[in-house]
């Protein structure tokens, strides 16, 4: 693993590593003393074109409690506000000196096209792709996955129902991906709207189910349901309307209190943040027991800490 823009990075095997690594980070973060001196001397640098709070600041704290000089930009405030090019934006802090880059940006490719200009100019800088458009967001299915096998025992097997704005989801372009190299079978849920086109061949080659009907697969129309992961509807990524009303789409396709009632009570209901309240996820499924949303959180420094951990410094 040279970078990590897609999920097509890392085999099965990668992902156990990053794992086993992640556990035992997730060990250093209960302690008084969170500082390990893995990538001392080495600096890091988060680009962040898009807003971002969980994202951004875990891959903050990863990098600081392994050591690692981090320094954050943001378009906001960096000269990529007054026209600069990307590339441009790229070569220029790349020549300070850094050894490591995570980009989020919101154009889907941007990530794997700084790793190419980097490969053209600079040779070897690890890229990570902290989200781009409507591509990938490969940490975040690592860390959904990473909490969903702490809870669950191994994914061999089980069924995971990933619901909602699946057309402007880099989350659920990663986690098909991942979940199938874990061993996991996926239906995924969305209104015809917010289905996205071309996800019929894609789902076949892929080998993960589709649906309209959330009631049926909730009540095991696909088998029965080991977890549901719920996702944000990306109303900054709308033009138009994709459905009726919010109060529309939340009967239709929200985890309502209704819902919540209806599941196993032990179901893990997962998040990647930001919820939207009362629209796709209510109130009582966000906070019910079996809620993992923040122990996704929490996994996410971990998860995090792994990846810059095998990145830059996996081979000594
Ligand atoms: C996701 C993202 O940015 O793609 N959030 C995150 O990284 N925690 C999902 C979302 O924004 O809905």
């Amino acid at each position: 693993m040279r970078h990590l823009l897609s999920i097509d990075d890392v085999t099965a095997e990668e992902i156990g590593a990053i794992f086993e690594t992640a556990a035992e980070m997730h060990d250093v973060q209960r302690r008084e003393v969170k500082k390990l001196p893995a990538l001392r001397g080495r600096t890091v640098i988060n680009l962040f074109f898009e807003d971002s709070t969980r994202t951004r600041s875990s891959f903050e704290i990863a990098g600081k409690w392994l050591s690692a000089d981090v320094i954050n930009l943001s378009a906001k405030g960096s000269s990529a506000s007054k026209g600069e090019s990307l590339r441009d934006t790229v070569l220029t802090v790349t020549a300070m000196g850094v050894d490591g880059l995570v980009i989020r940006h919101p154009a889907s490719g941007a990530p794997a096209q700084v790793a190419q200009w980097l490969h053209e100019s600079r040779g070897a800088v690890p890229v990570v792709n902290a989200g781009d458009g409507m591509h990938e967001h490969p940490t975040q299915a690592l860390l959904d996955a990473y909490t969903l096998q702490r809870r669950l025992g191994s994914l061999e097997g089980r069924h995971v129902a990933i619901v909602g704005d699946l057309t402007h989801s880099r989350v659920f372009r990663s986690n098909v991906k991942s979940l199938a190299k874990l061993g996991a079978s996926v239906t995924v849920v969305a209104p015809p709207t917010l289905m996205p086109s071309g996800v019929a061949g894609w789902s076949k080659e892929a080998g993960f189910a589709t649906s309209y009907d959330l009631d049926a697969v909730l009540a095991g129309a696909n088998g029965r349901v080991d977890a549901v992961m719920m996702l944000r509807v990306q109303r900054e990524r709308m033009s138009g309307g994709y459905f009726p009303s919010a109060r529309e789409y939340a009967v239709g396709y929200g985890l309502t209190r209704d819902r919540l009632a209806r599941l196993e009570p032990d179901t893990p209901i997962l998040h990647p943040g930001p919820m939207n309240r009362g629209l796709e996820i209510s109130p009582e499924a966000a906070d019910a027991v079996a809620s993992l949303v923040l122990d996704q959180v929490s996994a996410g420094v971990a998860v995090r800490m792994s990846v810059l951990y095998h990145l830059l410094a996996g081979e000594e």
